[in-house]
Order: C-alpha cells, then sequence, then structure tokens
C-alpha cells in the first residue's frame, strides 16, 4: 500500500471488464510455494511431492547454507520456526536467541524434526495457519538441495512432464558476512544438475539486488552459464528506485522477472467495485520482464477484501493485472482454477 501510494500509477479496473474471456492460460504458470505448503510442512520432500503431483509448473526451494557448507532447502536462516531445535540443541543459540544454520553441521539438522511453522508472538507456540497440516505429527526432516532436484527431476523422468525448480539465494549479504558464498554454490550445485541456460527450467531469485547483480556480471561468467534470474521486491522503501521506467530499465539489464509482494499491483485495500490495479506489471512487461508476485493463500483471512474469493482474486492478478505466474501455498486450487478458464 505504502508503494502504491508512493511510485506508481493507479488505474481504475470496473469489474466487468472481468466478463471477457482469456486466452493464453496455457502459459500462466503455477509455482509452489515451498511446495504444497498449505497441506504439509512447508520445503518438506512430501510437500514438494505433492506439489509436483498437482500439477505445479515450478516447484521452489529457498536455499540456506550450513556450518560445513551444504545446501539445504528451507525458508529461514534460522531453525526455531519449523523445527525442534530449542529441544534437541538447548544452549546453541545466538546472543538474540536464535539458532542460526550457519552454526550447525548438516549431519546435526538431520537430527531434527521438521514442523508446520509456528509463532510464540502470544508467548505460545501456536502454529501460523491453524488449519494446516498438525503441529508435531508424523515425521518429516530438512532436505538438501540436490536431494530436491533431483525428486524434480527424478519425477520429470518418470512421469515424462517438465516441471521446474525455482531456487531463492536467502539472505545472500548475511551469508557472505559469515564468510560463504551462497550464490556460487547453488549456481555450481545448478550447473552440476544441468541447469545451464535460459531454456532450462529454472529461475533464480533473490530480494537483494546487490546479489542479483553479482550473479549476473560475475558468478555466472565465471561458471559458463546464463539463467533466468527474478528480482524478489517487498513492499517497502529498499525497491522503490525500481518502480519507474528508469529503474526499471536499470533493473531489465540484470533480471528476466520480478516477483513482487502481490499488494505492489493490486493494494491490499482497494475497492471492490472499482478495483485499483498499479502499473507495476505495465512497466515490468515494457521492458521485457515477467511478472511472478507472492504468496497467494486460501487460508481463513488470507484473501484480501477486493476479491469475493480465492479463485476471484487469481481471476483478478492472472487476466486483469496480467501476470505471467504466481506463487502460492494452493498449487491444486490454482492449478484447477487456470484449467477451468
Ligand atoms: O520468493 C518468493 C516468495 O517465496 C516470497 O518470499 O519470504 O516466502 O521466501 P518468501
Ligand atoms: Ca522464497
Amino acid at each position: 500500500m505504502a508503494f502504491a501510494n508512493r511510485s506508481v500509477l493507479i488505474y481504475g479496473v470496473l469489474f466487468m471488464a472481468l466478463t471477457v474471456s482469456h486466452g493464453a492460460t496455457a502459459q500462466k504458470l503455477v509455482i509452489a510455494h515451498r511446495g504444497a505448503s498449505a497441506y504439509l510442512p512447508e520445503h518438506t520432500m512430501e510437500a514438494k511431492a505433492m506439489a509436483y503431483a498437482m500439477g505445479a509448473d515450478y516447484v521452489e526451494q529457498d536455499v540456506v547454507m550450513t556450518r560445513d557448507n551444504q545446501l539445504i532447502v528451507l525458508h529461514d536462516i534460522t531453525l526455531e520456526r519449523t523445527t525442534d531445535v530449542a529441544r534437541q540443541f538447548p544452549g546453541r543459540a545466538r546472543a538474540d536467541g536464535s539458532y542460526y544454520v550457519v552454526d550447525f553441521t548438516l549431519a546435526e539438522i538431520r537430527q531434527l524434526k521438521v514442523n508446520e511453522g509456528v509463532s510464540t508472538r502470544s508467548g505460545e507456540r501456536q502454529p501460523v495457519y491453524s488449519q494446516r497440516f498438525p503441529l508435531d505429527k508424523s515425521a518429516f526432516r530438512i532436505n538438501t538441495l540436490s536431494e530436491e532436484i533431483e525428486l524434480v527431476q527424478g519425477l520429470n523422468r518418470s512421469t515424462g512432464k517438465d516441471v521446474g525448480i525455482y531456487p531463492e539465494v536467502k539472505s545472500p549479504a548475511f551469508h557472505r558476512t559469515e564468510g560463504k558464498d551462497l550464490s556460487r554454490a547453488l549456481l555450481e550445485m545448478l550447473k552440476s544438475y544441468g541447469y545451464v541456460s535460459k531454456q532450462d527450467k529454472v529461475f533464480v531469485q533473490t530480494f537483494e539486488f546487490e546479489e542479483l547483480k553479482i550473479i549476473h556480471d560475475e558468478l555466472q561468467p565465471a561458471l559458463g552459464i546464463e539463467l533466468n534470474l527474478v528480482q524478489l521486491m517487498g513492499d517497502d522503501e529498499a525497491y522503490e528506485w525500481m518502480l519507474n521506467a528508469q529503474g526499471m530499465t536499470e533493473l531489465a539489464r540484470y533480471a528476466d522477472g520480478i516477483g513482487p509482494e502481490k499488494a505492489m499491483i493490486i493494494p491490499q485495500d482497494a475497492a471492490s467495485t472499482d478495483l485499483s490495479v498499479t502499473n507495476l506489471v505495465a512497466l515490468a512487461h515494457a521492458n521485457g520482464l515477467k511478472v511472478h508476485p507472492y504468496t497467494f493463500r486460501a487460508d481463513p483471512g488470507q484473501v484480501p477484501g477486493y476479491a469475493a474469493d480465492f479463485e476471484s482474486m487469481l481471476r483478478l492478478f492472472y487476466f486483469e493485472a496480467g501476470v505471467d505466474g504466481l506463487f502460492t501455498d494452493f498449487p491444486d486450487r490454482v492449478v484447477n482454477f487456470l484449467q477451468g478458464e
């Protein structure tokens, strides 16, 4: 919302416009956000296999490095939100109370039990999404990036499909302060698994523009690869300079796409009767950039008031705002929606 008010034009779109028929659904991408994370604990192999089976076009991996330089798939650079690290490794937290992945070896991390994401804000350990997979049931583990790539590539072979991967370089500047070049390790691994060109089904994403430049200008040339790169954007001042013609043109020197927070396209408080859509998609498309906003959830309270329901929200983004793909915790719902259009 701050973004919409600051920098970008807003167009009114009447809902009447939604009755137009839609053509190119086949090109619209479904990106499984941390797997089928609405149904199974995020980033587990189970969640990834489920997302694949639901028909996602791409399966997302957030990538973090361990103390012994192994790449694992985890959203946070810390372990306490999604594992039982505090119970298994008391005394290993830093002064801020968090248990950092970079302080643990892969062998230690393998011992952790993964749970649905929790919040401790209320003083109690509670699931962030109350209707999702129950806490502390069954047995889930953290997997490595190589295991996950082999899962997707193995399923591609056994099903004959060609599902892509969508790894995020997570907090690269933090990793550099810890003496770790996360991007280089990720790109080397991708190359070893055959991801070398823009024709290969991979998007490499990061929130950090300085890292995107390093990847584009230094690491990829050094490795002799050229992948699709995506600049993620939060709805805050750090990304403001990108949100005009000059900034987007500069960004397009390094990126093939953008991944904005979805409120940067339709403000969270937009009116349902006269929808406000920013010009971000048009600006990106004018510079040859794909647009993949995040994150689309159908949980109670997660559909903004301007949309009647989850599917109406999808229709607005895919066919009114014109995005090329989107990140969702509910890949089945989005696949079904696109098949019905
Ligand atoms: O990477 C795009 C999407 O995943 C949003 O970011 O915070 O969930 O990794 P995050
Ligand atoms: Ca991500």
